[in-house]
């Protein structure tokens, strides 16, 4: 049998040594160098054994079904061995073993979980103070470390501006390229964001967009958008950017009725075209399943008509107008413009964005855009950490 002590591609630091597990009905208590006490049930570790049998090796997933194994599998032995690792034997003769610092970073022990909530990224909300991080393009290309701190950031903060980069159409693929696949929708690998006559949305207009988040059409937004500047002559068209979350928990303290409806009441988001029909039916708010803010998904101009029952329809448009009156306070907004060779990268799901009208006529204006989605970004960071 293999000896495996954990099949994971990521290293586990030894926090602290294994000094003594007892064997108790249901669990084994794992004793710490560090005083800590953790115990693990029987069907869990069993459900974790990472031996060859149980785990195959090349793809380092579990072969395992726990249903496999009697319910009441009972531990015959346990003891730390020469390595420091967990050794078990159970009653029908298998034997786990376990690394102690994988063993520690999935201890379920009450302080264990307090402190790895503790020591998960925090969202950090910002308002119109926020100092912008910034990034260089060339560093972000060449430096994987200034590529994980911008992607950190992405994930944080939840808004990005780089600088430095090439304005030649297309150039954008390079750069979203380096952190993973773009997401494709019907408006293209990459879209344009210019002024045009047969506009099939108001972003392809000169006229100003409210804060909003793209393709609220969709089950799943687009986790993160860029927009990168190739020209910029026309006067107007600033961006403007509001924390989405920050917003969300401001309403939260400041009119729970109000915050109770945009997380209950589905809205629907529509976007259609001569060849397509996209149509969601979603909350504006979601929350994860801690009761957190995890979504913003907004776009009036992509909205349409409320479908509530009578009693509710008073109750959302008092919900909805305060929602799009906060987003428009200057407390929460940041507001730059782009110039050539700049762009925004943000998280779709939390950052509203917005652009003020432009004048056509003053001159050009040409912004590309494109998406990638948030599991890329956390994958991509994981991996660089490794
Ligand atoms: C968009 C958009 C912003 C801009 O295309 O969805 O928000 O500055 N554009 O043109
Ligand atoms: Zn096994
Ligand atoms: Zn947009």
């Amino acid at each position: 049998m293999n000896t495996a002590a954990f099949a994971d591609y990521r290293r586990y630091p030894l926090i602290s040594a294994l000094t003594a597990a007892q064997v108790l009905p249901d669990r084994v208590q794992v004793h710490w160098a560090d005083a800590r006490l953790s115990p693990f049930h029987h069907q869990w570790l069993r459900d974790n054994c990472p031996c060859a049998e149980c785990v195959y090796s090349v793809t380092r997933e579990q072969v395992l079904e726990i249903v496999d194994v009697a319910e009441d599998i009972d531990c015959h032995e346990a003891r730390i061995d020469d390595h420091g690792c967990l050794s078990l034997t159970w009653s029908d003769g298998h034997r786990s073993r376990f690394d102690p610092g994988w063993l520690r970073a999935h201890a379920y022990d009450q302080q264990s979980r307090e402190e790895r909530r503790a020591n998960k990224a925090q969202s950090r909300l910002w308002d119109s103070n926020l100092q912008l991080p910034v990034f260089d393009y060339q560093a972000l290309m060449d430096d994987p470390t200034v590529l994980l701190a911008w992607l950190r950031a992405l994930r944080d903060t939840g808004l990005t501006q780089v600088r430095g980069a090439p304005t030649e159409p297309g150039s954008l693929a390079l750069i979203a390229r380096r952190i993973s696949f773009i997401r494709e929708s019907n408006f293209g690998v990459l879209f344009n964001v210019q002024s045009k006559a047969d506009a099939d949305s108001n972003a392809y207009t000169a006229f100003n967009l409210p804060l909003h988040s793209d393709l609220p059409t969709r089950e799943l937004q687009p986790g993160l958008q860029f927009l990168h500047c190739l020209v910029n002559d026309a006067v107007g068209g600033e961006s403007i950017f509001v924390d989405g979350f920050a917003i969300a928990d401001a309403l939260r303290r400041e009119n729970p009725e109000a915050f109770r409806a945009l997380c209950e009441i589905p809205v629907e988001f529509r976007n259609k075209d001569r060849h397509s029909d996209y149509r969601c039916l979603a909350p504006i708010i979601a929350l994860d399943a801690q009761g957190q803010v995890a979504e913003i998904r907004m776009a009036n101009f992509l909205r349409g008509p409320f479908d509530t029952s009578v009693e509710q329809m008073p109750v959302l448009y008092r919900a909805y107008r305060r929602f799009i009156a906060m987003t428009r306070e200057a407390r929460f907004q940041v507001i730059r413009r782009l110039d050539p060779g700049q762009l925004w990268c943000f998280d779709n799901r939390r950052t509203l964005h917005a652009r003020n009208a432009f004048d056509p006529a003053s001159g050009a204006r040409h912004f590309q855009g494109c998406y990638i989605d948030r599991d890329e970004l956390l994958s991509r960071i994981l991996v660089l950490e490794r």
